[in-house]
């Protein structure tokens, strides 16, 4: 026991959990993740575990992308950005739904699998039922041999270490940094140009440092979380590729602070979401400058005009969203489809610090299990 203490003191390294001291190591981890993948001299993305099947990939039909929980949440982000800078169509499937859904696979189709434990039950079915029907699966996993890197057919890497908190942080933030690299590549054999391409791997490389710029906002963001901690049902909203991240947000809260939240598509609020607004209801918004900036505004002055109490994650300089927020969180700048690796880190902050608030053990939530190798 004694032992187990003082290990635990020396992995800490001064934090209070596992979950704080993976939050803070997002820069590092994700630099280790980008790390000699980013290849400016060349203007491209070098993915070794890819190699050999990177043509295929590229002339791909269809991707599926199918995974559980945060990782499910990642693989939305990396739809959006696939179809965004590669343009091929790709489904995102829960692993546990993929795998009883008789799924159309062609020739063509591609499976990409992300796990952060790479032993997720319902994953690993779901990848073994589309092998067997003849897809090509490629694995975005976090441990290394694991059964799901060892099943696939090709993989990256995630390379953030061991994560121990049970609520995924750097896991997530890599998974989504791999969906983007793969993006990139895949839209750079296929039509976007030098000068875009350069532009992407410029801003990918800067994102480690933004993150960290947001690291330095935690006893703000943690002064939020206290004031709200009481409330026992949030709202997480965004648009585009800050929908996903507005759905992690929620889940991050829920998993550790057993407080309810519900993360929708911004626009989605008036088809039911709002009759649960009422005075002092948190809701949360991801609204940094994008193609979607005007329309997310209406909406935060929507939840306004109904008593809600708006937090919204804004982009740093931007003084008129002040007009529409209870609290601003600022974060920096980056182009659209780099800004959920950013944009994500003060929603996992937020949820950190109104559990503890709350007197949880964030790092081991009840009822839940970092890797959950059963149905
Ligand atoms: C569990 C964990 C989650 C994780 C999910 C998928 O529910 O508590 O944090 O997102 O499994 O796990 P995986 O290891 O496949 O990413």
């Amino acid at each position: 026991k004694d032992i187990e203490f003082s290990l635990d003191a020396i992995e800490l390294n001064g934090y209070e959990h596992y979950m704080l001291k993976e939050i803070f190591e997002q820069p590092t981890a994700l630099s280790t993740c980008l790390g000699g993948r980013i290849d400016t001299v060349n203007n491209k993305i070098v993915l070794g575990g890819i190699a050999n099947l990177t043509r295929e990939l590229t002339r791909a039909k269809k991707f599926i992308i199918t995974s559980c929980g945060t990782a499910w949440h990642a693989g939305l982000i990396g739809e959006y950005l696939i179809e965004q800078i590669a343009r091929i169509p790709v489904e995102v499937e829960y692993a546990s739904e993929l795998r009883y859904r008789n799924p159309i696979i062609e020739d063509g189709t591609f499976v990409i699998a992300i796990s952060q434990s790479g032993e997720t039950a319902d994953t690993l079915a779901a990848i073994e039922m589309c092998k067997e029907r003849g897809a090509v699966v490629m694995g975005a996993v976090n441990v290394v041999g694991s059964t799901i890197a060892r099943t696939t057919d090709c993989g990256v890497y995630l390379r953030v270490g061991p994560e121990i908190g049970v609520a995924s942080t750097k896991a997530f933030t890599a998974q989504v940094a791999v969906l983007t690299m793969l993006a990139i590549e895949l839209g750079r054999r296929k039509h976007v140009g030098p000068a875009q391409t350069a532009a992407y791997l410029k801003e990918l490389q800067a994102v480690p440092g933004k993150i960290a710029s947001v690291l330095n906002m935690a006893e703000h963001i943690k002064q939020i979380a206290i004031e709200y901690s009481a409330e026992n049902n949030w709202l997480f909203m965004g648009r585009g590729l800050n929908y996903p991240v507005a759905l992690e947000g929620a889940l991050k809260l829920k998993e550790i602070s057993y407080i309810h939240a519900e993360g929708l598509p911004a626009a989605e609020m008036k088809h039911g979401p709002i009759a649960l607004i009422s005075k002092g209801t948190p809701a949360v918004f991801v609204a940094t400058r994008g193609s979607q900036y005007e329309k997310i505004i209406g909406n935060i002055e929507e939840v306004r005009a109904r008593g809600g109490k708006t937090i919204v994650v804004a982009t740093q300089g931007d003084d008129e969203i002040k007009r529409c927020a209870d609290h601003v969180i600022y974060v920096p700048d980056t182009i659209e489809e780099m800004q959920p690796m950013v944009n994500i880190v003060p929603l996992q902050i937020l949820a950190y610090y109104a559990a503890v608030h709350r007197g949880y053990d964030v790092d081991k939530p009840r009822n839940l299990a970092k890797s959950v190798t059963v149905e």
